[in-house]
C-alpha cells in the first residue's frame, strides 16, 4: 500500500514548478509556505499528480485586498459584458474539454465519461449564466399613492468567498463563480486542496475568456487555515461552502457573528422509494446508476433502497446482479463504470463502514476491496450491497460517501416514506412507481429539496435550483436563478413623481 497524500517541505527536491500556484490580482504567485500537499492519481497512488500550496492567513488577506480593490470598476461593468466573459469562459472550456476530462480523472479518480458529463454540466453553467446577464431583473409594483411606484434592482453583495469540494473541482467551482461574477461581485475562492490541478485550469479558462485583475483570485489551503481566513475576513461579505456538514457548522457559526450571508450545501443521504407497481428492471437499473456512478462519491448519490417487501426479494436480486456486473478499474478506460476513491482517507474510511455493514446487515455483493490487475493499486472498492438493513442503523443514517447501497425493507407505502424521511438530511429522493396518485403524494411528502420520478437519485440541469433541507442545506439554492438572489442584493427605490408635498403619512 503507498503512503497516503502528505505534507512535504517544498524547500526538499520537489520541483517548486509542481506546486500549483496562487491566483492574486491577475497574477499567478508561488505560494510562501514551505510546506505542500502531495496530490497522487487514486488509480495509481505511486503517480505524483502535482502538490497543492498550504497558504497561510496573510496570503488570503491579500487576495482579499485584491478583491476589494477590483470591485469598483468590475461592479461598474454593465451585466451583459461581464456576461459575455462567461460566454468566452463556455466556448474555451468546449475546446479543452478532453484533456480537462483527462486531468480530472487522473486527480479525482471519476471516470473519464463521468469527468466529460462534469465538463459539460460547467459548460452549460457558463452558457446559461451569460444569458443571465441579460436578466439581472428587478419588478416596478404599484403605490398606494397617486403618481408614485416602487421599483428594486439587483446590487452585488462586493467581496464573495468560496469554498469548494474536491467531488466536482469543476462543475461545483463554476456553478458558484458565474452566478458571482455575472452579479458584479469579486470573488475570493479557496478550492479543495485535493484538487489543484483542476482549479488552477479553472482559473486559466475564466482569465483567457477576458477576466480582468483582481476580480477572481484563488488562495490554495486548508480549510482550518485558509478557509478559515476567508469566512473570518470582515470584508467577506458571502460565503458559499459546498462539503461536510461538520465543516458547514463551524462556517454557519462564525459567519453569523458577522452576519454574513451564508450558502452551505452539505451531505445527503438519499432513498429510492421502490413500490409493488415499479418497473423494477428501470428501479434497479436506475439504482445502481444513482449508488455506484461516481462511485458513490456525491452528495446526490442513492445510498438506501426503501422497498416494499411484496418485491423485495426479486427487487434485490436485479440490483445485485447489475452491481456484481460494472466494470471497477482504470477510470481512463473508456470501459470503465467506476474508478477508485480520491484517497487513502475516503478509502480507509469506506472500509471500515463495510466491515459495519457487515455486523448490522446482510451483505448482498461486494464488500471490499476490489482486486485490481495491472498493478493498479490504487482505492478501489466494489460496488457493495446490503440486504434488510434497518432503518435506525448507522449505516442507514451516516453519510459514506462511497460505493455503498443499504436496501431497507417496508411494508408498505405509507411506511417507505416514514423511513425515506427518517434521516437528519434532506438532498433528493427518488420513487419508482406507476400509480400517479403515489408519485404526487410522494412529491409532496418527501423531505428533500429534489425529488426524481423514475429516475435517479443524482444530476441536474444548469438552468433548474439545486439544493436541499435539514441537515442539508441552508441559504438560497444554488444553480438556476436562484444562485442570482444568494449573489445579489435587492434595492427597493420609492418613487414619487407628483412633485408635490404629501397631505400626511400614509402609515
Ligand atoms: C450532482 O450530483 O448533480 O457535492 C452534483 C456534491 C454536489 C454536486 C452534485 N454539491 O456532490
Amino acid at each position: 500500500m503507498p503512503p497516503p497524500e502528505a505534507r512535504v517541505s517544498a524547500a526538499l527536491a520537489i520541483d517548486r514548478e509542481s506546486i500549483c500556484p496562487n491566483f492574486v490580482n491577475g497574477q499567478w504567485v508561488a505560494p510562501r509556505s514551505l510546506e505542500a500537499l502531495e496530490r497522487r492519481n487514486p488509480a495509481d497512488p505511486r503517480e505524483i499528480v502535482g502538490y497543492a500550496a498550504l497558504s497561510t492567513r496573510a496570503e488570503v488577506r491579500e487576495a482579499v485586498a485584491a478583491a476589494m480593490q477590483a470591485l469598483p470598476a468590475w461592479r461598474a461593468q454593465p451585466a451583459p459584458r461581464r456576461g459575455r466573459i462567461l460566454a468566452n469562459a463556455a466556448r474555451r472550456l468546449e475546446d479543452h474539454r478532453e484533456d480537462l476530462a483527462r486531468l480530472l480523472t487522473r486527480e479525482e479518480g471519476k471516470t473519464v465519461g463521468e469527468s466529460r458529463g462534469e465538463l459539460a454540466r460547467a459548460i452549460n453553467t457558463l452558457d446559461y449564466i451569460a444569458g443571465e446577464a441579460r436578466r439581472l431583473t428587478g419588478e416596478t409594483l404599484p403605490s398606494e399613492l397617486l403618481h408614485n411606484f416602487v421599483y428594486t434592482f439587483r446590487q452585488p453583495l462586493g467581496v464573495v468567498g468560496l469554498i469548494t469540494p474536491w467531488n466536482f473541482p469543476v462543475a461545483v467551482p463554476v456553478w458558484k463563480l458565474a452566478p458571482a461574477l455575472v452579479c458584479g461581485n469579486t470573488v475570493v475562492w479557496k478550492p479543495s486542496e485535493i484538487t489543484p490541478l483542476c482549479s488552477r485550469r479553472v482559473v486559466e479558462v475564466l482569465v483567457e475568456a477576458g477576466l480582468p485583475h483582481g476580480v477572481l483570485n484563488m488562495v490554495n489551503g486548508l480549510g482550518e487555515e485558509a478557509g478559515d481566513e476567508l469566512v473570518e475576513h470582515p470584508a467577506v461579505e458571502a460565503i458559499s461552502f459546498t462539503g461536510s456538514n461538520a465543516v458547514g457548522a463551524i462556517i454557519n457559526a462564525k459567519a453569523a457573528r458577522q452576519f454574513k450571508k451564508v450558502q452551505l450545501e452539505m451531505g445527503g443521504k438519499n432513498p429510492a422509494v421502490v413500490l409493488e407497481d415499479a418497473d423494477l428492471e428501470l428501479a434497479a437499473e436506475h439504482t445502481v446508476m444513482g449508488a455506484f456512478g461516481s462511485a458513490g462519491e456525491r452528495c446526490t448519490a442513492t445510498s438506501r433502497v426503501v422497498v416494499v417487501e411484496p418485491v423485495a426479494d426479486r427487487f434485490v436480486e436485479l440490483v445485485a446482479a447489475r452491481a456484481s456486473a460494472l466494470r471497477v478499474g482504470d477510470p481512463l478506460d473508456p470501459a470503465t463504470q467506476v474508478g477508485p476513491l480520491v484517497s487513502r482517507e475516503q478509502f480507509e474510511k469506506v472500509l471500515i463502514y463495510l466491515e459495519l455493514g457487515k455486523r448490522e446487515a446482510r451483505l448482498v455483493c461486494g464488500g471490499g476491496r476490489a482486486p485490481m490487475p495491472d498493478g493498479l493499486g490504487g482505492y478501489f472498492i466494489q460496488p457493495t450491497v446490503f440486504d434488510r438493513v434497518l432503518a435506525g442503523s448507522r449505516l442507514a443514517q451516516e453519510e459514506i460517501f462511497g460505493p455503498v447501497l443499504a436496501v431497507i425493507r417496508v411494508r408498505d407505502f405509507e411506511e417507505a416514506l416514514a423511513v425515506a424521511n427518517g434521516v437528519r438530511y434532506g438532498l433528493t429522493a427518488s420513487i419508482f412507481t406507476t400509480d400517479a396518485n403515489r408519485i404526487f403524494q410522494a412529491a409532496e411528502r418527501l423531505e428533500c429539496g429534489m425529488v426524481h420520478i423514475n429516475s435517479p437519485t443524482v444530476g441536474g440541469e444548469a438552468h433548474v435550483p439545486f439544493g436541499g433541507i435539514k441537515g442539508t442545506g441552508c441559504g438560497e439554492r444554488e444553480s438556476g436563478s436562484t444562485a442570482i438572489d444568494f449573489y445579489s442584493e435587492l434595492k427597493v427605490v420609492y418613487v414619487d413623481y407628483t412633485g408635490q408635498k404629501r397631505d400626511g403619512n400614509l402609515y
